[in-house]
């Protein structure tokens, strides 16, 4: 059970660098308009997308054997699966708002993806607390 718990934390780890940095190319790309620069963030933000999807199946997949595997239990566990499946719905929009851009759609600015960024730091917060805490 311990590697398996270990591997759920390196997966989510992996998972959180392509939801922290995503949103940060989106900042980016809101702002510049020379065409090599927006090309250029166009390329980063599909690689990291298909780079960081397996990461997010396989940190959520352990989790779930960690879960059913073992018996856990506990609203906690309710709570954090319930905060988890946002976080997959944001990872999603991620992907929506990175083929926007790609096709030149995006209408949001910088100060908005600024804001969007923050979400899953906030997420991290609470999800850790109730993964270590288990307070109900
Ligand atoms: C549906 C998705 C997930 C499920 C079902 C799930 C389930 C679990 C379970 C059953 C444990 C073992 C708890 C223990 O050993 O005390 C665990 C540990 C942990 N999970 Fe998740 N998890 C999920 C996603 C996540 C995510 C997205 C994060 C981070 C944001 C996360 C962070 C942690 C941490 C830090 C631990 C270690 C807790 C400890 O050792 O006390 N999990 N998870």
């Amino acid at each position: 059970m311990l590697v398996i718990k270990s591997l759920h934390i390196i997966f989510v780890i992996a998972w959180f660098a392509g939801l922290f940095y995503l949103p940060r190319l989106f900042v980016n790309h809101a702002m510049v308009d020379d065409a090599a620069t927006i090309e250029r963030l166009k390329m980063m933000e599909y690689k990291l997308y298909r780079f960081m999807t397996p990461l997010g199946i396989l940190a959520v997949g352990l989790g779930l054997w960690l879960w059913l595997g073992y018996g856990f239990a506990g609203g906690w566990l309710h709570a954090k699966t319930t905060l988890v499946l946002g976080l997959v719905g944001y990872h999603l929009y991620c992907g929506k708002l990175m083929r926007d851009f790609a096709a030149g759609r995006n209408t949001r600015s910088h100060v908005w993806f600024r804001v969007f960024n923050e979400v899953p730091v906030l997420v991290l917060f609470v999800v850790v607390f109730l993964a270590v805490l288990k307070p109900f």
